[in-house]
């Protein structure tokens, strides 16, 4: 049975008192699949996004970490703030750090491998540009992303990350992959981990696709045998546009 998890993300939206009501109304829904639904909200509401979501089973989680364990890093949020609140998930290496905040594949590397020991599982993102894509070199892209991201991390550690596969050029523009093409990029995705590690790792890893996900296109996407979820940023601001993507999993994992 395929294994699912529909991340929402956040980004920088959304008041305290707003995660509140979401994470209350969320936990209102019983989800049967609630354990496989997460919410990346960002720091300063996270305490109180997961006390909303207590006894949910709804997992949540940061959009970043810093790979220090405490120092002199003024603005940033350590391995331990975020252990202290609960959290189970951290995003990792998203488009948007890598592009505007100097995320490189070196801080991705070393904040996978702090999270992991810390018993957080990373969200890793990967994805190219829309000029890789027509250069038709995507596959050379990510694979380099995924060589340099795992580097030095043992199999019985890398299983543990989730992967999404995230195209820039789809991401929030409404220019979704097709389900095809983002099944071709995900099964590519598992065959360098199978390469990387071993065709043990590479089944149970999950990989996730984000881009313009929604409502409207979520159960063609989930249905993909390499897809086991998404990553999903507009329509998770919207609790009955994200219940509604979380529903079309529960009736795939049927
Ligand atoms: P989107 O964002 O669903 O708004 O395209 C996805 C993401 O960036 O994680």
């Amino acid at each position: 049975m395929k294994k699912f998890l529909i991340a929402g993300n956040w980004k920088m939206n959304k008041l305290t008192s707003e995660a509140v009501a979401f994470g209350e109304d969320m936990k209102g829904r019983k989800f049967e699949n609630a354990k496989d639904v997460a919410i990346l909200a960002p720091f300063t509401q996270l305490a109180a996004l997961g006390a909303a979501l207590e006894g949910s089973g709804i997992g949540f989680g940061a959009q970043n970490v810093h790979f220090e364990q405490s120092g002199a890093y003024t603005g940033e949020i350590s391995v331990p703030m975020l252990k202290e609140i609960g959290v189970n998930y951290c995003i990792i290496g998203h488009s948007e750090r890598r592009e505007y905040f100097a995320e490189t594949d070196e801080t991705v590397n070393k904040k996978l491998k702090v999270l992991i020991d810390a018993d957080i599982t990373p969200i890793l993102c990967v994805g190219e540009s829309l000029e890789v894509r027509e250069g038709k070199e995507e596959q050379t892209f990510v694979a380099s992303q995924l060589y340099a991201d795992f580097e030095g991390i043992p199999a019985a550690q890398a299983k543990k990350i989730v992967i999404a596969y995230e195209p820039i050029w789809a991401i929030g523009t409404g220019k979704t992959a097709t389900p095809d093409q983002a099944e071709e990029m995900c099964a590519f995705i598992r065959g360098v981990v199978g390469g990387l590690y071993d065709n043990e790792t590479a089944d149970e890893v999950l990989i996730l696709y984000g881009g313009s996900m929604k409502a409207s296109n979520a159960a063609d996407l989930l249905a993909k045998p390499d897809i086991n979820g998404g990553l999903i940023g507009g329509a998770s601001l919207k609790a009955d546009d994200f219940a509604s993507i979380i529903n079309s999993a529960n009736e795939l994992s049927k």
